[in-house]
C-alpha cells in the first residue's frame, strides 16, 4: 500500500522505541547446544527485522551471524523465521513483528528444512541451490536458433511472469511440510522454476522436462497441497499453483502416466468426488491403483499399499480421527449439493480446452488498464476488470 505524504512525515518524525529480540543461536563448531539470546534495540517501528538485529550485533555482540545484502526484499538473502513464520527479515517491519510476537518479544530463528551454517545463517547450497539444479534450470532452445532473437508473443509469456518474479529467499522451502518428511523431494521453489521452463514456448522439452518431474517419486506428485509454500511466499510466486499446473500439463495434456501412481491417485480422488460429492476412503485407495472398475478393488498393488497403511489407519480409528462406519460406507451429502457438485464437474469437463486463468497480473492504475489473463493456444488473450496495481 503507497504511503500518503502526512503518514510519510509522521513516521519520519516519529520517535524511537524499545524492541526486545530473542535471537537462536547455533555455531556448530563451538560443539555446544543451540540456544536463545536476547537484545534490546532502539529504532522506529517502521525500521526492519534486518535492521533490528544488525543494531543488536552493532551494539552488543559482533558475532551475531545473519546474511544480507540488498535490504530491499531482491536479493532474498535474509530469509529467516520472525515469531515462527518465515519472512524475509529486511521486509519485515518492526511494528508488525511485535504484533504477531506472542509475549513482546520478537523471536528470529534460522529457516527450516536447511542446515544452520551459523545463527541465523542456513546452508542454501546444501539444499535450495542442489534442488533447483536439478530441474535444468534454463532454456532448451528449440532448433534452429534463429538469425536473430526468438519472437514470443506477449500472452504466451504472462503465464510464466508469476515464476520470474522468485527471488529464490527459500522461504517456501523453509515451510515445505512435503521435505520436512521427505528431505529429497524437490520442493516447491525448484519446481517453480521448472515450470517457468516448461511454460516457456521457447522450450524445446517441455515433455521430457514433465516426463522427468513425474516419473522421479520426490517428484510433482510428492506435493502434498498444503499450502504452505504459498503462505511463506513474499513474492507471491504461489508454488503449489506451479506444481499444479505441472500436472495438469504432464497429464492432460500428454497423458504421462507416472510410475509413482501419482496421475490415476489424482483421477480417482477427482472421479470420487464427482460421485459422492465428498472423499469416500475406502474407495480411494483400490480406485488409485486398479480404476473406477469393481475390479480395481482386487489389484495386487492396492492390497499391498492396504497392508502397508494398516498400523497408521487402526491409530486413526483408534484416535477418533476416522469413523469406520463412514470409512467404509462413504459420506453422504444432500441430493441438490450433489447434483450441484456435479454440474461443476460438467461444466469444467464439457470445455473443449482447458482454461488456466493467470490471477498474477491484475491492476488498478489510476487510469485503469484492463488486467491481462492467459487465454488457451489459438485464443486471443482475454481481459478482466482490473482489482490492484499492476506488478
Ligand atoms: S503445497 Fe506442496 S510444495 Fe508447497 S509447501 Fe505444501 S507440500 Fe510443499
Ligand atoms: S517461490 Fe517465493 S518463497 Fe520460494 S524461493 Fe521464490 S520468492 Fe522465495
Ligand atoms: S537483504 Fe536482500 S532480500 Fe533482504
Amino acid at each position: 500500500m503507497e504511503m500518503m505524504p502526512a503518514e510519510a512525515h509522521d513516521r519520519r518524525e516519529g520517535g524511537t522505541q524499545s524492541f526486545k529480540l530473542r535471537l537462536r543461536r547455533y555455531d556448530p563448531e563451538s560443539g555446544e547446544a543451540p540456544y536463545w539470546d536476547e537484545h534490546t534495540v532502539e529504532l522506529e517501528p517502521h525500521r526492519s527485522v534486518l535492521e533490528a538485529v544488525l543494531q543488536a550485533r552493532d551494539r552488543f555482540d559482533g558475532s551475531i551471524g545473519i546474511r544480507c545484502s540488498c535490504r530491499q526484499a531482491i536479493c532474498g538473502s535474509c530469509g529467516v523465521r520472525v515469531n515462527g513464520e518465515p519472512a524475509l527479515a529486511c521486509h519485515t517491519h518492526l511494528d508488525a513483528a511485535l504484533s504477531s510476537s506472542g509475549d513482546g518479544v520478537i523471536e528470529i530463528e534460522p529457516m527450516g528444512n536447511m542446515p544452520v551454517l551459523k545463527d541465523l545463517i542456513v546452508d542454501m547450497d546444501a539444499v535450495h541451490w542442489k534442488k533447483v539444479q536439478r530441474v535444468t534450470p534454463w532454456l532448451l532452445a528449440k532448433q534452429p536458433v534463429p538469425e536473430r532473437e526468438y519472437i514470443v508473443s506477449k500472452e504466451s509469456m504472462v503465464d510464466v511472469t508469476q515464476t520470474m518474479a522468485c527471488i529464490q529467499c527459500g522461504a517456501c522451502v523453509s515451510d515445505c511440510l512435503a521435505m520436512e518428511v521427505d528431505p529429497g523431494f524437490i520442493g516447491p521453489a525448484a519446481l517453480a522454476k521448472a515450470y517457468r521452463f516448461v511454460g516457456d514456448p521457447r522450450d524445446a522439452e517441455q515433455y521430457e522436462r514433465l516426463n522427468d518431474l513425474a516419473q522421479d517419486p520426490q517428484g510433482i506428485f510428492d506435493c502434498t497441497h498444503c499450502f504452505k509454500c504459498v503462505e511463506a511466499c513474499p513474492k507471491d510466486v504461489n508454488p503449489m499453483g506451479q506444481i499444479m499446473r505441472l500436472r495438469r500439463i504432464a497429464t492432460s495434456d500428454h497423458g504421462i502416466v507416472d510410475q509413482n501412481n501419482g496421475q490415476r491417485h489424482e483421477a480417482a480422488f477427482t472421479g470420487l468426488i464427482r460421485d459422492y460429492g465428498l472423499n469416500h476412503e475406502a474407495e480411494l485407495l483400490p480406485r488409485s491403483y486398479g480404476g473406477p472398475s469393481w475390479f480395481g478393488k482386487f489389484h495386487p498393488a492396492a492390497g499391498k499399499e492396504l497392508l502397508s497403511s494398516l498400523p497408521v489407519i487402526v491409530k486413526g480409528v483408534l484416535r477418533r480421527k476416522v469413523s469406520p462406519k463412514l470409512a467404509i460406507f462413504g459420506h453422504k451429502i444432500p441430493a441438490a449439493d450433489l447434483k450441484a457438485v456435479r454440474t461443476i464437474y460438467d461444466k469444467v469437463e464439457g470445455r473443449e480446452q482447458r482454461y488456466e486463468l493467470n490471477l498474477y497480473i491484475a491492476g488498478e492504475d489510476e487510469q485503469p488498464e484492463p488486467a491481462i489473463v492467459a487465454a488457451p493456444e489459438g485464443e486471443s488473450v482475454a481481459e478482466s476488470s482490473p482489482e490492484g496495481s499492476n506488478r
